[in-house]
C-alpha cells in the first residue's frame, strides 16, 4: 500500500517529501573540517578530574566489569576524544560522568575541583548544567510531541535559568547558532531531517551555557556529509564560548579532526591517551594500531562498527595479564604478555600507554613496518 510521505523542512526555504531527505541535505552540507586547531591551556586545574573510576554491572549473578580503574583529565577548551571497539566502556564511562549510571565506590569524579555526587539527583543545578550530553539518535532524545520552540525553550528556561520574558529573544540566538533558523521552531522533531533534529539537540544542550558537553557519537547515524556541518557547527560552538568535548566516536576519522587529545579504551581499561597526533601518527598502541588498520564496517542499523580480527572477549571473563592479549599482534614471546597486565607508561609527550613493549621500541618497529615497501 503507498503511503503519503510527510513533508521535512530541509531548510528556511525548502521543504521536500521525500524518503531520502539526509540526501538532499548531502547537497547543502559543509565541506569536511580540514582540522579544528585550538590551543588548550593545561597549566591550570582540569575542569574534569576522574580518579580511579570503575563501574561494574550486576546481571544474573555474574559481574560485569564495564569500566576499570580509569583516570583522565580534560581542560577548558579542550575536546577529549574517546575510541574503542563496541562494549568498550565509552558510554558506560559517560553516564558515569553525567550521572546517568553511578560508579563503583571509590571512584572520584571531579568537576571544577568539586567532587560531583554519583547520580543527577544529588547534584546541583549548576552541576547539571555544567555537564550536558548530545546522544547519537536524535530521535530518541527528543520528545516528538513538542515543538522545537518548546524542546529549546524548557531547557532555557529550566537550564539556563532565563526569565519568560527574554526567553524568545533567547530562543532565536541559540537557534541561530546552531543555523536553525525561526521557522524550524514551530515544527515538530518528525518534520525535520536528521541532520536538523541533530541541530535541535545540540541548542538544547548549549541552553544552560554547559562548561562540558559530551558527545557520544553524535554524527554516526547520520549521512556522511551531514556529519561534516554537524561536526563544524560543534567546533564553531567551541570556539565561542571555550566549551569543553569529551567526544565519542567510531569513526577514527572524526575523532581525529576534532581532538585536541585522544583516549583509547578497551575492555573497560584507557590503553593509550596523548596528542591526537602522536596516537594517530605513531608510535601508539598495539591495540591503536590494530584499530587504524581494520577498516569500519557499517551494521544494519547504520552504525559505523571497527571490526578487528576476533571477537572482543567478555567484560565478564577479561583475559588475565595484558587484557588484549588474545588479539595483539604485537604479543612477546613467553608468558608476561598473559600474566601480568602492563602499568600505564608515561610517553615523553605528556601521555600513557599501557603495554610490556618500551615506548622506543614501539617507536622503532612501527616506523620499521611503515617503511616497508
Ligand atoms: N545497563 C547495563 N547492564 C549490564 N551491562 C551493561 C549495561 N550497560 C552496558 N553494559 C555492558 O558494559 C560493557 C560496556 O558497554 P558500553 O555500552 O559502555 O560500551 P560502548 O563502548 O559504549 O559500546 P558501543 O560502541 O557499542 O556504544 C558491555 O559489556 C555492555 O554489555
Ligand atoms: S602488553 Fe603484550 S599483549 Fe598487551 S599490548 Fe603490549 S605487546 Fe600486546
Ligand atoms: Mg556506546
Amino acid at each position: 500500500m503507498l503511503t503519503e510521505v510527510p513533508p521535512t523542512v530541509i531548510d528556511d526555504n525548502r521543504m521536500v517529501r521525500c524518503h531520502h531527505t539526509d540526501q538532499v541535505e548531502r547537497m547543502a552540507a559543509a565541506e569536511l573540517p580540514v582540522g579544528i586547531p585550538s590551543v588548550v591551556d593545561r597549566s591550570g586545574a582540569p575542569l574534569l578530574r576522574l580518579a580511579g573510576v570503575s563501574k561494574t554491572f550486576e546481571q544474573g549473578g555474574k559481574h560485569i566489569k564495564a569500566v576499570r580503574d580509569v583516570s583522565i583529565e580534560v581542560y577548558p577548551g579542550e575536546t577529549l576524544g574517546l575510541v574503542g571497539e563496541s562494549g568498550s566502556g565509552k558510554t558506560t564511562l559517560a553516564h558515569s560522568i553525567l550521572g546517568l549510571t553511578a560508579p563503583d565506590e571509590g571512584s572520584v569524579i571531579e568537576f571544577g575541583k568539586e567532587p560531583l555526587p554519583p547520580v543527577t539527583r544529588r547534584r546541583s543545578i549548576a552541576q547539571i548544567r555544567g555537564i550536558q550530553i548530545v546522544f547519537q539518535n536524535p530521535d530518541s532524545a527528543l520528545n516528538r510531541r513538542h515543538s522545537v520552540r518548546r524542546i529549546i525553550g524548557r531547557s532555557l528556561r529550566r537550564l539556563g535559568q532565563v526569565p519568560s520574558e527574554t526567553v524568545n529573544e533567547e530562543l532565536l540566538h541559540i537557534t541561530s547558532a546552531v543555523r536553525l533558523t525561526e521557522r524550524h521552531l514551530d515544527m515538530r522533531p518528525a518534520q525535520l531531517s536528521g541532520g536538523l533534529k541533530q541541530r535541535v539537540a545540540i541548542a538544547r544542550a548549549f541552553a544552560g551555557k554547559p562548561r562540558l558537553v559530551v558527545c557520544d557519537e553524535p554524527t554516526s547515524s547520520l549521512d556522511v556529509s551531514v556529519q561534516a556541518a554537524i561536526l563544524n557547527l560543534l567546533g564553531d560552538l567551541q570556539r565561542d564560548s571555550s566549551t569543553s568535548y569529551l567526544f565519542i566516536s567510531h569513526d577514527l576519522r572524526v575523532v581525529r579532526y576534532l581532538s585536541d587529545r585522544i583516549a583509547v579504551m578497551y575492555l573497560g581499561r584507557i590503553m593509550e591517551l596523548g596528542p591526537a597526533e602522536r596516537v594517530f601518527d605513531g608510535p601508539h598502541h598495539p591495540y591503536t594500531e590494530a584499530l587504524l588498520s581494520a577498516a569500519p564496517s557499517v551494521d544494519g542499523d547504520g552504525r559505523v562498527r571497527i571490526r578487528l580480527e576476533g571477537e572482543i572477549p567478555s567484560a565478564v571473563n577479561v583475559p588475565s595479564g595484558c587484557v588484549f592479549h588474545t588479539r595483539c599482534p604485537r604479543k612477546l614471546e613467553g608468558d608476561v604478555c598473559s600474566t601480568i597486565e602492563p602499568p600505564l607508561l608515561a610517553t615523553p609527550d605528556g601521555g600513557v600507554i599501557r603495554c610490556h613493549i618500551p615506548y622506543e621500541e614501539l617507536a622503532a618497529v612501527q616506523v620499521t613496518v611503515s617503511r616497508q615497501p
